[in-house]
């Protein structure tokens, strides 16, 4: 009896959150102005950024995002082209930075004389950049900001 009262209530707030939804035109945000149960246009690819010129990492462990294209840069069982440039052997020629010595470590701390496999999908954790405006706005503050902020505990 209860289940019963109980599924047809859910019924109810899913029909009356349905038909708010449908009425209801988001304008901001990635949708746009497309309302919510509508597939809006989708936008046009933008190319990477590709300034060569490092960016601030916002916190010590960030992965350094990628300064330059990779349109076409193959990654996978058969090759790894940014290895190609990045790898300790090829740095004098592509004067590129070697990775870092952390990915030449296995799970357990202990250095290899190659790049770990863990390391080998670089996009897993470094990514380009695009040209677009964020479509949202981000408030992330960086541990320096934070730091100085003045904490309710009196310690700044
Ligand atoms: C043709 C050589 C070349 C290839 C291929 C290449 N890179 Fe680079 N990369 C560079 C050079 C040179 C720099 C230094 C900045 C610059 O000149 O663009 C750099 C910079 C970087 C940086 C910035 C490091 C920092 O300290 O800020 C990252 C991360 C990076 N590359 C990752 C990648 C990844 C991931 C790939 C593969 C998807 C890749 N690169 C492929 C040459 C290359
Ligand atoms: C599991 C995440 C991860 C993967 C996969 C990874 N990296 Fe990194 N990479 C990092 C982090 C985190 C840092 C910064 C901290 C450090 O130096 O270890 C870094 C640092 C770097 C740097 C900067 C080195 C320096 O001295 O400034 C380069 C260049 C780089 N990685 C290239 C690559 C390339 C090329 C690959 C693929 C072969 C790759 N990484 C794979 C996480 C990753």
């Amino acid at each position: 009896m209860m289940k019963r009262s109980a599924i047809a209530l859910l019924a109810f707030a899913i029909a009356a959150g349905t038909s708010s939804l449908t009425a209801q035109t988001v304008t901001s945000g990635l949708r746009g102005p497309t309302p919510l149960n509508d597939e809006g246009p989708a936008p046009p690819m933008l190319p990477n950024r590709n300034t060569s010129e490092k960016e601030v990492r916002n916190y010590p462990e960030q992965p350094p995002v990628i300064p330059h294209s990779i349109d076409g840069y193959q990654v996978d069982l058969n090759g790894n082209k940014c290895l190609s440039c990045h790898a300790r052997a090829r740095t004098a020629e592509s004067q590129a930075p070697m990775v870092s010595i952390t990915h030449f470590m296995d799970r357990d701390g202990q250095f290899l004389g190659s790049v770990s496999p863990r390391r080998f999908f670089c996009t897993e954790c470094h990514v380009p950049q695009n040209t677009a405006n964020p479509p949202v706005s981000n408030d992330f503050v960086d541990i320096d900001t934070l730091l100085s902020r003045v904490s309710p505990g009196g310690r700044r």
